[in-house]
């Protein structure tokens, strides 16, 4: 069940120049929280904005606390970034439905800010794991997810980091096959690696970070068509999602 809470903040940090990495006290948020789902973060600021969705990038059952990684881009994540240890920030989740999370040769695959909820993923995932990662220029999270016990390959866009290309070329040139794929990142990458899984016969999960505006179900802002028999229908991203069987969606 969703809840509202106000976080304390645990930690505050950054990855690199603008990666943001936040810890924060949200003990029922944390109970009920599951790899893949994302919270509603409120930048209380008497501006009025919108809550920004946030993936949850790991979760401490112990503590009662969840990690969040986001690049800062604009007000929102600007103000979230500007947080102090001690302050309160109010969230709500956790939000959609998360991964299914199944055993055998899991590959996870992720693309810029679609790779934090790879971690918690990967935490809970057990058997052989493969990590491919993608970014536009270096990377962030590699070195965490080695540690977790996965063979991690990176591609970056400019070539600055591992190879030269984007992670479906990657995953194409190591030919990187396995049981089941959970997947993040942009649109594009996901259609791109939709098609590799269908073409391996793979079963993929695709975790869509579309725009979004109420982000409890309430407007239309997130819709994304999803395959009804012969036919189409529209599902809301931050309700029914994030999470799609990549065969149904219509990309
Ligand atoms: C389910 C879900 C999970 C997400 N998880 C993460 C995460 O773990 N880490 C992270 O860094 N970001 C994540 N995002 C994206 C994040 O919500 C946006 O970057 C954030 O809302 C921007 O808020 P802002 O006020 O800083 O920027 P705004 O001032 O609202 O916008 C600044 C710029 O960011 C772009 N932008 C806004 N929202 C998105 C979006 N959803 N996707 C791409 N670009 C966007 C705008 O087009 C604009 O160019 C997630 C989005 C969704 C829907
Ligand atoms: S963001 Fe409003 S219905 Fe999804």
């Amino acid at each position: 069940m969703k809840s509202v809470e106000m976080a304390k903040v645990l930690s505050i940090g950054f990855l690199n120049d603008s990666i943001c990495d936040l810890k924060i006290l949200c003990p029922k948020i944390a109970k009920e929280a599951k790899a893949g789902q994302f919270v509603e973060v409120y930048p209380d600021n008497g501006e009025n904005l919108l809550s920004r969705p946030i993936s949850i990038c790991e979760i401490d059952k112990e503590v009662g606390s969840i990690r969040l990684v986001f690049q800062v881009v604009g007000k929102g994540t600007k103000l979230f970034s500007r947080l102090k240890v001690n302050d309160e920030i109010r969230v709500l989740g956790p939000c959609g439905n998360g991964y299914n999370l199944k055993g055998g040769k899991s590959v996870l695959v992720g693309g810029g800010i679609g790779v934090p909820p790879l971690i918690e993923t990967c935490k809970q995932l057990e058997g052989e794991k493969i990590v491919v990662l993608g970014f536009r220029s270096g990377s962030f999270l590699v070195d965490e997810f080695e540690k977790l016990g996965a063979k991690v390959y990176v591609a970056t866009d400019d070539g600055s980091v591992g190879f030269k290309g984007n992670v479906v070329e990657l995953l194409k040139s190591e030919n990187i096959v396995g049981d089941n794929i959970y997947s993040c990142g942009p649109k594009v990458m996901l259609k791109f690696l939709s098609m590799y899984a269908q073409e391996k016969n793979i079963d993929c999960q695709v975790s869509m970070e579309e725009r979004m505006a109420c982000g409890i179900g309430a407007c239309v802002g997130c819709v994304v068509q999803i395959k009804d028999g012969d036919g189409w229908v529209y599902k809301k991203v931050c309700k029914d999602g994030p999470v799609f069987d990549s065969k149904e969606v219509c990309w």
